[in-house]
Parts: C-alpha cells; structure tokens; sequence
C-alpha cells in the first residue's frame, strides 16, 4: 500500500476558531481544512502568530471552553471529537494521540513527578509493574537527552528548567506510541545535537509503530527531509497544502515563494536573494474576507480583496487569485535560478 492509499486517520474540515475579547469574538483560524493518513507525516508551517498552535491545541480540545469557540468538524478514525466531553478526549489524547505542545505545561501536570507521568502513560498501554514502567521512564528520559534521567525521574515540572521540561515531554508523547505525534516545534527549545537526536526518535516512532506525525517547525530543512505533505498557514487560514516535493519545487501561493525559496531545495529553482517580507502579519482583529496577505504582497490587486478562490494544481491547493501563466511568470521574478547557474 503506498502512503497515498492508506486509510485517513485525522480529517479536519472547516476548523474556525474565535475567541472572546473586549472587542468582542475574534476569529483566529479560519476555515482550516486538512487530513493525515495513517503513517503520514504532515508539517505546518507559517509565520508566527498565523494560527497554527491554536489550531492543533483547538482541534484536541485543549481550549478554554469558556473563551473559545471552535466550529467545523475534526474525526479521528472516523468518529467526530469536537463534541467529546473532556475525559473522553484526554483518553484518546493519552492513548491514541500524543501531544508535544509548544509549552511543556500544558501536557504536564504540576502536582506529579515527571517519573510518575510517563509511568501512568504507559501502564495505561501495557499491563506492566509500576517499577518495570518506573525504568522504561528513565530510559526514555535518557534517549531524549537529559544527563542524569536517574535524578529527573523524581522531579516535579517545576523543578526543571525550561529544556529539561520539553525533553520530558517528548519523552511522555513516545511513551505511549501513539497512532498520531502532535509535535508544536518539537526541538525549538533544544540544543541542535539534541535537535538531532529527537528527530531521529521521531522517525523511529513512525518506522516501529506506523505513527502519523503533525509536526510544526520554523525548520524548512527539516520540512524538506522529513515531510510527505505541507500546509502553509498565514493569518489563520491554510492558504497552500499539497505534497513536499511538488511544495518547494513549483509553490502556489506568493507567500509560499517566500518561505519555501528559503533553503536550498534539493530540485528546483533556488531563491536569487533571501529577502524577508516588508510589513507584518496581520493580527486576528484585522483579518477580513479578503486574503490576508494581500497588504503584504507584491502582486497583490483590487480583486484580492475579496474571498480568494481557491486554486488546484496536481496535488496543491492555493488560496490566491493569480492564475497560469501569469502566475509561474510572476514567480521567476522572485526565484530566479539564473543568477545560481
Ligand atoms: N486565548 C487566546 N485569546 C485571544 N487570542 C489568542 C489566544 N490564543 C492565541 N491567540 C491569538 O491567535 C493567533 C494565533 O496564535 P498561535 O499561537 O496559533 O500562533 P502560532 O502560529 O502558533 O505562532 P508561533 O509560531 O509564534 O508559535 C495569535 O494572534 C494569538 O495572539
Ligand atoms: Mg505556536
């Protein structure tokens, strides 16, 4: 079965989450569509503040429900949890999906050790002694990169520093093997051996247990290597997803140019010059119908305004207006691999 026939295991469709603030609901992601199948690894990537983290924590249910509104539908093995009561999401959440969140906190609770939380987790799978599960503990926590898992096994969250935390739990997200990863910048936190090392345990997660991966990163070398398919966010909506390689040998979207021109892909053309975008991403509140890059964007006209179509070509989708061959003219003027011959 090749990776494109395997069944879907997370199917998000329509995710629009708003938020309660003084000037009223404020809509964050807008519109968010996507699927993983099983075994697939997605990444997400986009500028900060595009919406992503929001996203997966809504998508879990990790909001607060008191603030948040989150619409659209998400299933998971066919079944929808948006309207999961808590308890039935954190048992799918601990059993089926792991989370590596982009603050350790969140998937660590302050009144354990960090020892007792991964045990928990894994005697949750496997009927083993607390003590056999006590040193898969330390094990994890060493293949993870902490120094002395021996003496971290019995800290509690507060008593570790900010990387130690994030080791921790990625350590507690492996432990379980999970049929889905949802890693927010797994390895930002860490240093780049480390970096490594977790990727790599990443991998394995797939390689041994066929685990799908959602991973954000501001890592496009990590994107290209590691990725079989790639959304692109920008102020809350997904506005280009398709395959990796056809994402960074022929992107879609103006914004995607920018962004997936700025490593050297392996095919394709390379980025004459790395310029950063003038201007700044717009925040929630500012966000209209129209696409939202549009203020920022070199090309942009009076129609771009409006809802942006959404274009497909083979298997990428874009929300812009541009069209062939105006659109692949256009794109030659920013990646030009003449000026690298
Ligand atoms: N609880 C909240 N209330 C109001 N606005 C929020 C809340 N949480 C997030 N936001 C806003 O939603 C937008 C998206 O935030 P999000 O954390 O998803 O960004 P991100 O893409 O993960 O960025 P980064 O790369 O910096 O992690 C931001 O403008 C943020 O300020
Ligand atoms: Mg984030």
């Amino acid at each position: 079965m090749t990776a494109a026939e395997k069944p879907i295991l997370l199917d998000v469709n329509g995710l629009t989450v708003s938020f309660a603030t003084d000037r009223g609901m404020v809509k964050a992601v807008r519109d968010v569509s996507f699927s993983v199948r099983e075994g697939e690894i997605l990444s997400i990537v986009g500028e900060s503040g595009s919406g992503k983290s929001v996203t997966l924590l809504s998508l879990l249910g990790l909001h607060d429900r008191k603030t948040t509104r989150v619409d659209g539908m998400v299933a998971f093995r066919g079944r929808g949890i948006l309207d999961l009561n808590p308890s039935e999401l954190r048992r799918i959440r601990g059993r089926e999906i792991g989370l590596i969140s982009q603050d350790p906190m969140t998937a660590l609770n302050p009144v354990y050790t960090i020892g007792w939380q991964i045990a928990e987790q894994i005697r949750a799978h496997e009927a083993i002694s607390a003590r056999a599960a006590k040193k898969r503990a330390v094990e994890l926590l060493g293949e993870v990169g902490l120094s002395n898992p021996q003496e971290a096994v019995d800290r509690y969250p507060h008593q570790l520093s900010g990387g130690m935390r994030q080791r921790a739990v990625i350590a507690m997200a492996l432990s379980c093997n999970p049929a889905l990863l949802v890693a927010d910048e797994p390895t930002t936190a860490l240093d780049v051996t480390v970096q490594a090392q977790v990727l790599d345990l990443l991998l394995r997660l797939r390689k041994d247990f066929g685990s799908a991966i959602i991973l954000i990163t501001h890592d496009m070398g990590v994107v290209s290597e590691v990725a079989d398919r790639v959304a692109v966010m920008y102020a809350g909506r997904i506005v280009e997803r398709g395959e990796t390689e056809a994402m960074f040998k022929s992107p879609l979207h103006p914004y995607s140019w920018g962004l997936m021109g700025s490593i050297p892909p392996l095919t394709g053309p390379r980025l004459a010059r790395l310029k950063s975008i003038p201007g700044m991403p717009p925040t929630p509140d500012r966000i209209g119908e129209g696409c939202g890059f549009a203020p920022r964007c070199a090309f942009a006209r009076p129609a771009c305004l409006e809802r942006p179509p959404l274009r497909m070509i083979g298997t990428q989708a874009a929300l812009c207006i541009l069209e062939e061959p105006e659109r692949s003219a256009l794109r030659r003027t920013v990646l030009s691999p003449e000026e690298f011959a």
